[in-house]
């Protein structure tokens, strides 16, 4: 691939696609709302020779732009809250059809788009009906497009650690939401960076749908624990009922940046690992890094300095 547009280039997932991509020497343009703040990020990271698009998956024009004279595209996109015009829907489901339909009408060779683990056309989740959705549209709209669906990905400045570590930090009590019993495979945000630069390096791998996990399965419950012996601290864990979990993640979303979604806790009410029916990280010759090993070289720093 020479040139490759990566929609949700500045995020948590798409800022290292980029890194990777640029750094194999690939022509990479990185296409989401915010351009200003964007370019900025990708000078500090000492990306400067990567494009920016001002780009919105919800307008048709700003998408044919962002994608004129690619050779393929990523769809990292994300939308963890509803707010005004910005739905699951909008961005999710139509925003991934639009940028598949309009890729395939631009004759561009490749698209990936990033999913989830557990996406599903029919929940009753608008969260993860939308994700199920989305990749339905997607398939439709360009046929050998690749589907990934990770795990939780962690890393550092992941969601998923950095909200337990800073809830820890604050509170004297942990909840566990659903009592702690959903399972997880929590996969390295690296990990899927470089499957996703072999997966556009490979067209075997184009019409194929994977799942990213990492190589051990935990209990919501288990991952708490990992998160206080790392940070050397004990906490009363207390169980919260998903239906109260919801209703506070409600009230969360009202902030800027929710500590707790409703889509996370809808997440939560089912085992997030893989089916062992798809082909994963393996099959692209990558060894699945675990939490253990990463884990303690950004939360114990962080959290010790600031403790
Ligand atoms: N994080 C996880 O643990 C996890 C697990 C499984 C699956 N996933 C999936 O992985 C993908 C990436 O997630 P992430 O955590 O890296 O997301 P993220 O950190 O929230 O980043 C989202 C990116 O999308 C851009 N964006 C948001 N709305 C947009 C729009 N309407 N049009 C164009 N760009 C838009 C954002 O930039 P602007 O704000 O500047 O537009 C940002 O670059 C998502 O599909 C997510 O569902 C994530």
């Amino acid at each position: 691939m020479t040139t490759v547009s990566v929609f949700g280039g500045t995020g948590f997932l798409g800022r290292r696609v980029v890194q990777r991509l640029a750094d194999e020497g690939t022509t990479v343009r990185v296409a989401v709302r915010y351009a200003d703040r964007a370019r900025t990020a990708l000078r500090a990271a000492g990306l400067d020779q990567v494009t920016v698009f001002g780009a919105d998956v919800r307008d048709r024009a700003s998408v044919v732009a962002a994608i004129a004279g690619v050779d393929a595209v990523v769809d990292a996109v994300s939308a963890y809250v509803e707010t005004g015009g910005l739905t699951f829907e909008a961005v999710h489901e139509r925003g991934a059809e639009t940028l598949a339909r309009e890729a395939a009408a631009a004759g561009v060779a490749r698209f990936v788009l990033v999913s989830g683990i557990g996406a599903d056309p029919e929940s009753a989740s608008r969260y993860i009906r939308a994700r199920g959705r989305g990749e339905c549209a997607v398939q439709q709209e360009f046929p050998g497009a690749t589907i990934v669906r990770p795990s939780a990905m962690f890393g550092p400045g992941d969601a998923l650690f950095g909200t337990l570590a800073h809830l820890a930090r604050l509170l004297p009590v942990l909840p566990l939401i659903g009592g702690g019993h959903s399972r997880l495979q929590p996969v390295y945000v690296e990990n899927v960076a470089e499957a996703i630069a072999r997966i556009l390096a490979d067209p075997a791998t184009a019409g194929r749908t994977y799942e990213f996990a990492g190589p051990d399965v935990y209990t919501m419950r288990e991952l708490v624990m990992i998160v206080l012996r790392i940070m050397g601290k004990q906490r009363l864990l207390v169980p919260v009922p998903f239906a109260v979990a919801e209703a506070q993640a409600r009230l969360f979303e009202l902030l800027p940046n929710p500590p707790l979604t409703t889509g996370q806790v809808d997440l939560l009410k089912a085992d997030n690992v893989a089916s062992g029916t798809l082909p994963g990280l393996r099959e692209l010759n990558i060894q699945p890094t675990s939490v253990e090993e990463v884990l303690p070289t950004y939360l114990g720093r962080s959290q010790r300095e600031s403790d």
